[in-house]
């Protein structure tokens, strides 16, 4: 992977290793915005149309090698006009990406086509962004996703295998496009770099990134990026009565805390009130002595993605300092056993004094967001919530990897979501949340518990949650298990973490 892409000014066309031209199919001839390309190509653009086996399929890339003008010409497809969303284009600009590192380019131009004139688009609604801007921030997702990788454990990296190119990889790759795009895809390259922090984090493996791990990483993320970092560590949670992250922490390998890292940017009003991320950070869920079997507690590193997507967030908050003053709670616990773990039966008090009767130990994450919640709804008196948490199987059953499952108690705050998730390229699909799923969770012995048997695992999760949150606060709760990490490539991104949230949380911030 490129360790940088940068977005640069256009500057003609010679002097680039490749140029990159985005096509839509059933383009026979040289559409008029490319006239100037095919001239520069001595008629390679043209000539490639022609020819029956060519095709603009969504997804495709074929590399030309003109005898003039560029090295290299790569036609990007799109696939049909109708239809072709920003989803398209973070596809193809994610095999530029691809394509550009294996054959070590170090600079490219784009040309974008008719793309940027373009006004409907399938899964636009109304954004308040313009279409340059969609465009330029998705081609620029689209590029920094297609160049992850995770090579941190690896002898050598991915790059270095299989590629006949030869001369040493380069480290960077600037991305020349006119305006006015250029400005968005800057933007997008800045927050993809964060979405591969989180997707970094999401990827180091349990025996490195416990808890404490974790505490330090934050600590010195925050160093690194203006943020105010701290920690409320084992002995301060008793005190606070965070028994919900106490109790799942008990057994792990290094003990829980509750991570507050907060964006308070300069120029915000004095009093003005934060939005309040929460992200659910297990370093490893075994299921504790309601222990998972064998399959399914594979792949449960990835039970800390609530987290390092908000981490990832606050990372791009910070550094694209966004004038919207954030807070972010990051309940951090590793799901263990031993005989310090809490048992099913147990009865928990919780921060807000509601008890939990624990019927699984493995329904933990609900345990440590509650605490989380309402700590965080007393202490910084939120306008608004979202919290990220890989929760429950039920909603990978439900929904698969296309979308995350996502609950919304106000139904402005749900539009202000959906519509950042739509210009981020991250799906939600919203699921009820009501009293009669709030009944659900209620016992004799306690007021709740943290499972109430089969039925609708993903509500139950929302609704056991909803009994920690402040019912006058706006508040989403995202189930990210599906879409967090990946057991096969997508068309967008490869095996193992994908960052979901990021760009989404980004968004809705910044678009305030
Ligand atoms: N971390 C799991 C949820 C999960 C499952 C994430 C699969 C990613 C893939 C969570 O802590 C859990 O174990 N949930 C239980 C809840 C049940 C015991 C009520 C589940 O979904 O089975
Ligand atoms: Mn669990
Ligand atoms: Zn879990």
């Amino acid at each position: 992977m490129y360790r940088d892409i940068r977005a640069a000014a256009g500057r003609g066309r010679a002097a680039f290793d490749a140029v990159a031209a985005f096509l839509f199919d059933n383009t026979r001839r040289v559409p008029s915005e490319f006239a100037g390309l095919d001239r520069s190509t001595g008629g390679a653009l043209g000539a490639a149309l022609k020819r029956e086996e060519f095709s603009a399929a969504r997804g495709s890339i074929c590399c030309l090698y003109p005898d003039q003008g560029p090295k290299r010409l790569y036609l990007l497809g799109l696939g049909p006009a109708d239809g072709f969303d920003g989803s398209t284009l973070r596809v193809a600009a994610a095999r530029l990406a691809a394509a550009s590192h294996a054959a070590k380019l170090r600079n490219i131009r784009l040309e974008l086509g008719s793309v940027t004139g373009r006004a409907v688009w399938a899964d636009r609604r109304a954004s308040a962004l313009t279409v340059a801007a969609l465009v330029g921030r998705a081609v620029g997702d689209g590029l920094s996703i297609g160049n992850f990788s995770f090579d941190t454990y690896k002898a050598k990296p991915s790059g270095s295998r299989g590629s006949r190119a030869s001369g040493r990889t380069p480290t960077s790759l600037s991305v020349h496009v006119d305006q006015p795009l250029r400005g968005d895809l800057a933007f997008a390259l800045r927050t993809g770099a964060s979405v591969d922090v989180a997707r970094e984090l999401a990827a180091t493996p349990p025996n490195v990134a416990g808890p404490s791990w974790i505490v330090s990483y934050c600590r010195k993320m925050a160093r690194a990026t203006g943020l105010r970092c701290s920690v409320i560590g084992a002995a301060k949670a008793r005190t606070l009565g965070l028994r919900g992250l106490l109790a799942v922490g008990a057994a792990g390998s290094s003990p829980p805390a509750l991570i507050c890292l907060e964006h308070r940017p300069a120029k915000s009003k004095r009093g003005a009130r934060p939005v309040m991320l929460v992200g659910k950070t297990i370093t490893f869920d075994t299921g504790g002595y309601s222990l998972k079997p064998a399959t399914s507690m594979d792949g449960m590193k990835y039970d800390k993605c609530g987290g390092t997507a908000v981490i990832g967030a606050m990372h791009a908050i910070a550094r694209h300092r966004l004038p919207t003053p954030v807070v972010a709670l990051l309940p951090v616990a590793e799901n263990m056993v031993s005989h310090k773990g809490y048992r099913p039966g147990d009865i928990l008090r919780m921060h807000n004094g509601v008890t939990v009767e624990v019927t699984n130990t493995d329904a933990e994450g609900r345990l440590v967001l509650a605490d989380a919640l309402s700590y965080g709804c007393a202490r910084y008196r939120p306008r608004a919530i979202v919290d990220l948490a890989t929760l429950t199987g039920g909603v990978v059953v439900a929904l698969g990897s296309a979308c995350a499952g996502a609950f919304c108690t106000d139904e402005d705050w749900w539009s202000h979501l959906a519509r950042a998730a739509d210009d981020a390229g991250e799906r939600l699909w919203r699921l009820p949340l009501w009293d009669q799923h709030r009944e659900m969770m209620k016992t004799h012995h306690a007021d709740i518990v943290n499972s109430a048997g089969r039925e609708a695992h993903p509500i139950q999760g929302a609704a056991f949650l909803s009994h920690f949150v402040d019912a006058k606060v706006p508040w989403a709760h995202l189930d990210i298990a599906g879409v967090s990490d990946l057991k096969k490539p997508d068309d967008l991104h490869g095996k193992g973490p994908t960052g979901f949230g990021v760009r989404l949380l980004v968004r809705a911030v910044e678009s305030l």
